[in-house]
């Protein structure tokens, strides 16, 4: 029987456009594993939608002076259009103001009340007495106690990507009015989140529930767990699922007490990949049940790491609470993606703009997923800048792939009319796997096999990067067997030769086409084409080729017409990607200009220190490193203690970050560490070692580290 999948990336809000964050976060690793399912003859439904309801959408309705539906109809459409256009291949887009979602949530909250899983309870919430409104989640703005951010929003720093709740918040004040909130009581239901602490745990760190083996939690990433505990680990508590507001779906009529009251965003979102699994269903003559309930199927979340606490708890416990539903296997969430060394933000447009991508390099959607996999943040926070970008387009793209295949192509209708040659296996040629190694037909066909085999193995955990290696490998083997083999001196000397090593090329080029699907899906349409060969429908046929090259047999046969070479990528030269940089340095300037105004410069500089001799310098051991483990220190304030992989050992170092950065958020971040200070003991634990860090003129901390995914253990000096 095939396995059974079903695939969500996260419910964007309907209150912006895409942006290259969310695509490198949740969406192309969601469509990399989704294609890569289908082409291995797996199962699979793939949902997604936009998340219509919440303050995101009321918030930007009043800024932008119109209704929350005609923010959510705008939005939901060009969120629509660029997933299509970039190529994510969901099997629906659906979105949360349909009335099958909303009768889909509301028989959750039903089932959830009547399982008793809720406490009606009366508590003071923040009231805008000018706007005459509750301000939960995003009404509501101050200063964030973690990274001290002065947006941050009641329910979710930006920022630092913290889960928060409006009382967090320092120096609160009404989005609505700016004015400071006042507390009046309200009723809501909470969900009895502390019921379900204990089985979250256990699930969480050992993958069981009531016994049974659902996951081995060695699968997930560290970062995952790591901030599921450290949230497990202060306790769960009740949590508000109503709330006072006049956008969303309606606590379910009947119930006293319901009128005015709609569900929590975060309890009706994650419904919505359910619900958008039965419209699918609906439309396709299938059964949604078989993909949420039986446990034969694999349940997997794409999200970004903002989302983890509600996709690995929350979810989870409303899933359970409910009764008959499925976990998920894996939440592989990702961590940010950076912009030019800075944090993408949708409010300062600092921003590269899926949309207006696809506008302005039509036809080159490809370039931007490549570009975006090579650099996806899938451990750490890592990088997108547009020199990257140009690089990895003109060295790897164009020079690797692209004249790769072009050669093949040409040379093959130069010498053959474009009809692929018969061989005789037994010839020696060179193999393009290794300078001055001997190769043979079938020993190449074999390591082509292993290859595929190496880069599914990357693709099932979640190792995209790798995988995408994986790949460019096989195409820079297929250029070293012509480099090496040069048929093009051989030609008239010895055209039997000739024949193995083009033949050769052209299955490396057919094993390309299938392989670089996932990843670059409109290349490879092109590639088909290229090579005459039917169009992928991705069903299974990744698996098809596998099932021939293990069998020793090629993939394209002799005698089959190939098509016409075209370009499969092209050069991007400076003056393009100029451009692109001097918009970004626009709104740099424009930013600017408001912070200025805003807050007239009146840094205190610390003065300069003493004057030292190189050799005072050269005593410091500086290292690169990765903090592995992270957690408060007992009655202390201000320390983290942390494990710190230095590569060659890893170490425990206490550090005075606390009141900056929360233990969830330091996971998986690069540092620099001072690496031969003095052991010290404090608060009972040893610390051997500092983490460098930046400090601004307020006593504010940020961290310093390399370009993104140094390795670690590496000197600074
Ligand atoms: N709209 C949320 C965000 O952008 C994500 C919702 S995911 C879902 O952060 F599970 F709720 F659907
Ligand atoms: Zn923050």
């Amino acid at each position: 029987m095939k396995k059974r999948y079903l695939v969500t990336a996260a419910l964007p809000y309907a209150n912006g456009p895409l942006h290259i964050g969310h695509l490198a976060g949740a969406y192309l690793p969601a469509d990399i594993y989704v294609r890569y399912l289908r082409l291995m003859g797996r199962d699979v439904v793939f949902v997604c939608g936009s998340d219509e309801h919440g303050a995101a959408i009321t918030v930007k309705a009043r800024k932008e002076g119109t209704t929350p539906q005609a923010i959510v109809d705008k939005y939901h459409a060009i969120l629509r259009d660029t997933f299509e256009k970039i190529g994510i291949s969901f099997d629906i887009y659906h979105r949360t103001s349909a009335p099958i979602h909303h009768a889909t949530s509301q028989d959750f909250f039903r089932k959830l009340n009547k399982n008793g899983e809720f406490i009606e309870e009366t508590t003071e919430q923040y009231y805008d007495e000018t706007a005459g409104q509750f301000l939960a989640d995003r009404y509501i703005v101050g200063t964030c106690p973690v990274c001290a951010n002065p947006e941050a929003y009641g329910d979710q720093c930006e920022r630092c990507g913290s889960t928060l709740s409006p009382t967090d918040l320092i120096e609160p004040k009404s989005m609505l009015s700016g004015s400071v909130p006042v507390k009046r009581p309200t009723k809501h239901w909470f969900l009895r989140l502390d019921k379900h602490e204990a089985w979250l745990r256990e699930w969480i760190n050992t993958g069981k529930v009531d016994g049974k083996q659902l996951h081995h939690p060695a699968d997930w990433k560290n970062h995952v767990l790591g901030q599921c505990n450290s949230w497990l680990d202060q306790g769960l508590q009740p949590r508000a699922m109503t709330r006072d507001l006049e956008w969303g779906v309606d606590v379910p009529p009947e119930i006293p007490g319901s009128e005015g009251k709609k569900l929590y965003v975060w309890l009706d979102a994650p419904i919505g990949y359910i619900s958008a699994t039965k419209q699918w269903a609906q439309d396709h003559g299938k059964n949604w049940e078989l993909y949420w309930k039986n446990p034969d199927t694999r349940l997997v979340h794409f999200i970004g790491k903002d989302n983890i606490v509600f996709h690995c708890l929350i979810f989870p416990a409303i899933l359970k609470a409910h009764g008959d539903f499925i976990l998920p296997v894996n939440v592989p969430a990702n961590q940010f993606l950076n912009l030019e060394g800075r944090k993408l933000s949708t409010s300062k447009n600092w921003a590269v703009w899926v949309h207006e991508y696809c506008a302005e390099f039509a036809g080159q959607e490809d370039a931007l997923r490549y570009n975006m996999i090579k650099k996806m943040p899938e451990q750490s926070d890592s990088e997108f800048t547009w020199k990257g970008f140009q690089e990895t387009n003109n060295n790897e793209l164009v020079n690797n792939l692209a004249n790769f295949v072009n050669r093949v192509l040409v040379l093959s209708h130069k010498y053959y009319g474009g009809i692929v040659p018969s061989v005789n296996p037994d010839l020696p040629v060179k193999s393009g796997w290794e300078a001055d190694k001997a190769g043979q037909y079938n020993e190449e066909l074999a390591t082509l096999h292993k290859k595929l085999e190496e880069m599914n193995a990357h693709i099932e955990h979640f190792n995209f990067r790798e995988a995408l290696r994986v790949v460019m490998e096989i195409s820079g083997a297929g250029n070293a067997l012509l480099q090496f083999n040069e048929p093009w001196k051989m030609e008239k000397t010895d055209p039997d030769t000739v024949r193995v090593v083009m033949n050769l090329s052209l299955q490396f080029v057919a094993v390309l086409s299938v392989a670089i699907r996932p990843f670059l899906p409109f290349s490879a349409a092109r590639l088909r084409n290229m090579l005459g060969l039917p169009a992928l429908h991705d069903n299974g046929e990744l698996l098809d080729i596998l099932n021939e090259l293990v069998e020793g047999n090629p993939i394209v046969q002799p005698n089959h017409a190939l098509g016409q070479p075209e370009h499969l990528f092209s050069r991007i030269p400076d003056e393009v990607i100029q451009k692109q940089i001097d918009k970004l340095n626009a709104t740099d300037l424009a930013n600017q200009a408001t912070t200025r105004e805003d807050h007239p410069a009146t840094i205190n500089y610390k003065p300069v220190k003493e004057t030292i001799q190189y050799d005072d310098f050269s005593k410091l051991d500086i290292r690169t490193g990765t903090i592995l483990t992270a957690e408060k220190v007992e009655k202390s304030k201000k320390l983290l203690k942390l494990s710190v992989d230095l590569g060659f050992e890893t170490r425990t170092i206490l550090s005075g970050i606390a009141e900056h950065y929360t233990p969830e958020e330091v996971i998986g971040r690069q540092v620099i560490v001072l690496a031969n200070l003095a052991p010290r003991v404090m608060m009972g634990s040893e610390s051997a070692g500092m983490i460098l860090m930046a400090e601004d003129a307020d006593g504010k901390l940020s961290f310093v580290s390399p370009a993104a995914d140094w390795p670690n253990g590496m000197g600074v000096s």
